[in-house]
């Protein structure tokens, strides 16, 4: 008997890469016939697009994977399905492979192209476990179904040759690669003549882009400013945004390209994971403090306003109270706008869980909590000053919690909401003047016309 399987739900963890990934996936599912499932509950196939980054991602996706079973029980002919970045790690593919065996196919981040064939093999009865160790060339030209129609995630680079001590993603990412800047523009122009005002160049490291494309007739390689030249001249797109930047490979070319491009917003992600320099180089990340501190003032010289955010890790091997301490510091020093905090979680297979003194899950644990306490306060003050300040937010909708509120962000990254005085749709441009900052959000109300914008 043949099974009419007609919706699909991708289930996505982890960074914006998987949220790429996953447009590709549905894209290429759609491209098959199916129907976006607005739950997992009524799905004929899920697919779980993983992350690995931290140990906590991890046993989210195996929880959902876990409940699976039940759906499958219910509908016998759903087809589960696991990529992502916990499939490229043979120890927890051979996990659900063992364990789980309701899950129907397994592949990775490299042969998601791959799809339709491997589905085929699954609905002819087969459990289909795929995954390749490397990458094969950039494939373009594969199917989307992108999450907005007003603003897109646009990959510039794949996979991560950094090698940081801590990190699982250039194993599970692969080696660097960039696509081509005439692939980049192009992608960037269609997406504005289907509507779309604002993207957001995607790489692990985006100011590495270039490195091995073919030289230019200049005779070298297009680097991060080059892209971001020729992005900012794409007609309709308002906003450019790119995650995520290495400080040690942040020129100041990429500096005064970010300062010039009228369309690149004035906002910069920059992970610091530590402010000890004895960590950051167990870390392998090749700056010291007083460097990231330079490109911090450096930025903030060129692109007056700019905001500033970043990721910090508390834990990591043989830290010590110091080296807290001297990350405490440039807390205060870098006045950060936002700053993601996270527990240094051993990955099986990088260098740093093989150190010695790994630190104790209570003085992680105390040392979070006093980072955290140390960022909002910061980040409060820094939100303090926008009181009373006009921002252009470019509107994403209506607020999550309230429908008569509308949210959107600054320029600057910064989340605003305020009471809708007027129809908009996502992706309109308005002037929102900021009348109660909070750490994490501003309220405001709407200014008509009129009034200084002031970034
Ligand atoms: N443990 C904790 N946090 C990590 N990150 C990356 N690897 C780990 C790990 N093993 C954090 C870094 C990175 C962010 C995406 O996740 O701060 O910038
Ligand atoms: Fe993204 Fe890294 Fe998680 Fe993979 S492991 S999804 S690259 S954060």
């Amino acid at each position: 008997m043949e099974v009419k399987r007609r919706s699909a739900r991708v289930v996505t963890f982890g960074c914006q890469m998987n949220e790429r990934d996953s447009e590709t996936i549905m894209g290429i599912l759609s491209s098959l016939g199916f129907e976006e499932s607005p739950s997992v509950d009524d799905a004929d196939i899920i697919i779980f697009v993983t992350c690995c980054v931290r140990e906590n991602a991890e046993n989210r996706a195996f929880g959902n994977l876990g409940e699976t079973k039940r759906l499958k029980e219910r509908n016998p002919h759903l087809v589960v399905g696991m990529c992502g970045c916990m499939a490229q790690r043979s120890d927890l593919r051979e996990k659900v492979q063992a364990r789980m065996p309701w899950v129907d196919l397994v592949f990775g981040t490299h042969n998601i192209h791959r799809l339709p064939e491997l589905l085929q093999r699954v609905f002819s009865g087969e459990r289909v476990i795929e995954v390749w160790d490397e990458p094969c060339e950039v494939v373009e030209g594969l199917p989307a179904m992108r999450a907005y129609s007003h603003k897109a995630f646009v990959n510039i680079t794949y996979g991560c040759d950094n090698f940081c001590t801590y990190c699982i993603v250039p194993y599970v990412r692969g080696r660097e690669r960039s696509r081509t800047m005439e692939d980049v523009v192009a992608e960037v122009g269609n997406l504005a003549k289907s509507g779309c005002v604002e993207v957001t160049l995607l790489g692990q490291n985006v100011n590495s882009y270039g490195r091995g494309l073919p030289p230019r007739p200049s005779g070298v390689s297009p680097d991060f400013a080059d892209l971001l030249y020729e992005v900012n001249s794409v007609e309709g797109i308002e906003r450019i945004r790119f995650t995520t930047s290495h400080p040690r490979d942040f020129t100041d070319k990429m500096v005064e390209a970010a300062g010039s491009c009228d369309k690149v917003c004035e906002h910069f992600h920059l992970p610091l994971q530590s402010g000890s320099d004895r960590v950051l180089d167990m870390m392998h990340r090749g700056y010291t403090a007083e460097k990231y501190l330079g490109l911090v003032h450096r930025i903030r010289d060129v692109i007056p306003g700019a905001s500033i955010t970043t990721d910090i890790m508390v834990g990591f091997p043989g830290e010590t109270e110091a080296d807290f301490q001297a990350t405490m510091d440039m807390v205060r020093q870098a006045r950060f706008d936002a700053a993601f905090t996270f527990i240094y979680s051993p990955r099986p297979g990088t260098v740093a869980a093989e150190m010695p003194n790994q630190v104790k899950d209570d003085v992680k644990h105390d040392r979070i909590y006093r980072l955290i306490d140390l960022v909002n306060s910061t980040a409060g003050e820094v939100n303090d000053e926008l009181r009373g300040a006009i921002r252009e937010v470019m509107v994403e909708g209506p607020s999550e919690r309230d429908t008569s509120v509308l949210s959107g962000r600054t320029r600057t990254n910064k989340m605003v909401h305020w009471t809708a005085s007027k129809e908009h749709k996502p992706g309109d441009l308005v002037r929102v003047r900021i009348l109660e900052p909070r750490t994490w959000t501003l309220y405001g109300e709407e200014v008509m016309s009129g009034g200084e914008l002031d970034v």
